[in-house]
Order: structure tokens, then sequence, then C-alpha cells
């Protein structure tokens, strides 16, 4: 794409806080991510705080709650709203839900995830809690692609982090988060010349 000449459009699925899509999203903003636009922030649930601070930003953003639905149809109305906003590059930044087989297929090698950890260690949830309890020195982030499995899909980057004498599961998981509004940027970049280059 990004060699073709072509905007890569970015669709952001989140569900709380938001501060990895706001990274990612201020970081297209500023020219950091070359051939990238952001065309829509999804949320699953409409109390989500990062989407006020998304309109804030004037940034396009929709709500599609699962409301009792099953898994595959919550999926395919976030996937028909993906393809309403001709999104190119799907980012999940601390949306909290596990992907259909499905969608993961209609998106394959199109879907990237943000992960707390140097995966493949401390998958899936409280990887700062497992981190500390495994005891181990160093942690990090991962941003990989999204298959089928949890947390499990080929890795594009990662970070390093030192874990500290005397750290809690909030003072290692901010000095964790400070890599990763990093790392999502520069590893969208990375797959943005990828795809490109296809
Ligand atoms: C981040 O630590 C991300 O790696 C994980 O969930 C957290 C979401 O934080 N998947 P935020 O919503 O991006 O602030």
């Amino acid at each position: 794409m990004a060699n073709s000449g072509k905007i890569c459009r970015l669709g952001i699925l989140i569900s709380g806080r938001g501060s990895n899509m706001l990274a990612l999203a201020d970081a297209v903003r500023e020219g950091r991510v070359p051939s990238a636009e952001v065309a829509v922030i999804i949320s699953d649930r409409a109390d989500a705080v990062g989407l006020e601070r998304a309109k804030e930003r004037g940034l396009q953003t929709v709500v599609v709650e699962r409301r009792g639905r099953s898994r595959e149809e919550h999926d395919r109305e976030i996937a028909a709203t993906l393809r309403e906003h001709q999104v190119d590059l799907v980012c999940l930044a601390g949306y909290m839900r596990l992907l259909s087989p499905e969608f993961v297929n209609a998106f394959r090698g199109r879907i990237l995830n943000i992960h707390p950890s140097l995966l493949p260690d401390f998958p899936g949830l409280h990887p700062h809690q497992q981190a500390l309890q495994a005891g181990v020195e160093e942690s990090g982030c991962t941003v990989h692609l999204v298959d089928e499995t949890l947390d499990g899909g080929p890795i594009i980057a990662q970070r390093r982090v030192p874990v500290l004498v005397g750290d809690t599961e909030e003072t290692l998981a901010a000095r964790i988060l400070e890599q990763e509004h990093k790392l999502y940027a520069e590893a969208v970049g990375m797959v943005i010349n990828q795809l490109g280059s296809r």
C-alpha cells in the first residue's frame, strides 16, 4: 500500500480507556505513520472512556454493542462497519473480546493486537500480575497479528521493559504502557510497508 501510493485506512477497536488508540491516532495525525489515516474507532461498549477522547479529536466513532447476540452476529456487524468505512487494517487496542474465526478469516493478515507482555509469555488476562508472580526481571509489550489463538499470532514487534524491585501491577503496567504507545505506531508503519510491497 505504502509503495503503491495508497493510503491505508485504519479501523481501531476499543473497549475502554483507549490510550493506545489515542497514541496511534496522534502518531498518524503527526505523520509518524506514513501512508495511514484513521477511518473509524469502534467500541463494543457505549461507556468506553476512549470514545469521548476520540470525538474530542474529531475522529469518527461507532458503538457496536453485543446486546445478547452471538459472537458471530456481533462480529458480523463490526465487519460490516469496518467495510462501510473502507478499512484496510484493523488495530485492536484494549478490545476485550475474542474475535470469531469468521471475522479473523475475513481480515486475515490485516488484524493487529497489542499485548502488555513479551509474548509468548503471559498471554490472556492479567499479564502484569502473571509477570510479577513469575518473578521475571524483564517484561514488555508485543504487537502481533491476530489469528484464532489467544494472543498467539505471528509477532510483528516487541519492546522490553525492566521489572523493578517493589513493582506492583500498577507501576509495571504504567512503565509498559509508555512503551506500548510508541511500539504500536512503529509496528503499524511496518505492517503498512509490508502490505504495500505485496
Ligand atoms: C493495554 O495495556 C493493551 O496492551 C491491552 O489492554 C490495555 C488497553 O489500554 N490489550 P488502553 O485502552 O489502550 O489504554
